[in-house]
């Protein structure tokens, strides 16, 4: 008889900004920015996330493409390099990510890729506190999610190396 392996993953979602606690309101104000910034001239698509840090510190990072397409980066994992590079061994408290599209003013849906799961999933790993996660949400709600392995369950990490 087999056995199941059952994941529980339970996000919260928030109608508007004003559910937000007054810090992931900061952080997600700090993500809208930086998809103001980010350099996307292909796709046109504007990516940002903002990251807090355990002192409070906020680090933003925006997409960032190039003419040879596959050797841009994405927003998150520009912002995450960032801070790793700037503040190696600090604990990250929450990501915030959002989304638009240059020609609209308002900000869409932001799922994060495969790729940049994988690597939220390492710092995670890495400093063995989740790391809740914000996300833009379609009509101006907000998805929280209590910790990355909720974005990638079951993950690979470098204990199965
Ligand atoms: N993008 C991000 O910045 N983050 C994601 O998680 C998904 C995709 C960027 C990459 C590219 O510059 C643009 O969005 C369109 O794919």
């Amino acid at each position: 008889m087999a056995s199941e392996l059952n994941i529980h993953i339970c996000i919260d979602v928030l109608d508007s900004a004003e559910e937000l606690t007054p810090q992931e309101r900061e952080a997600m104000e700090l993500a809208q920015q930086a998809a103001n910034d980010a350099y996307a001239p292909y796709s046109n698509f504007l990516v940002g996330a903002a990251l807090v840090l355990e002192d409070g510190t906020m680090f933003k990072g925006s997409n960032q493409e190039n003419a040879a397409y596959p050797s841009g980066l994405c927003a998150e994992r520009t912002a995450l390099f960032a801070m790793s590079a700037h503040h190696p061994n600090t604990k990250i408290k929450m990501i915030a990510v959002t989304a638009r599209r240059r020609s609209e003013q308002h900000f869409l849906p932001a799922m994060p890729c495969g790729a940049c799961r994988q690597v939220m999933a390492e710092y995670e790993h890495n400093q063995g506190e989740p790391i809740p996660v914000l996300l833009q949400g379609p009509e101006g709600k907000f998805y929280r999610l209590r910790s990355v392995s909720d974005l990638l369950p079951f993950q690979f990490n470098k204990e199965h190396l």
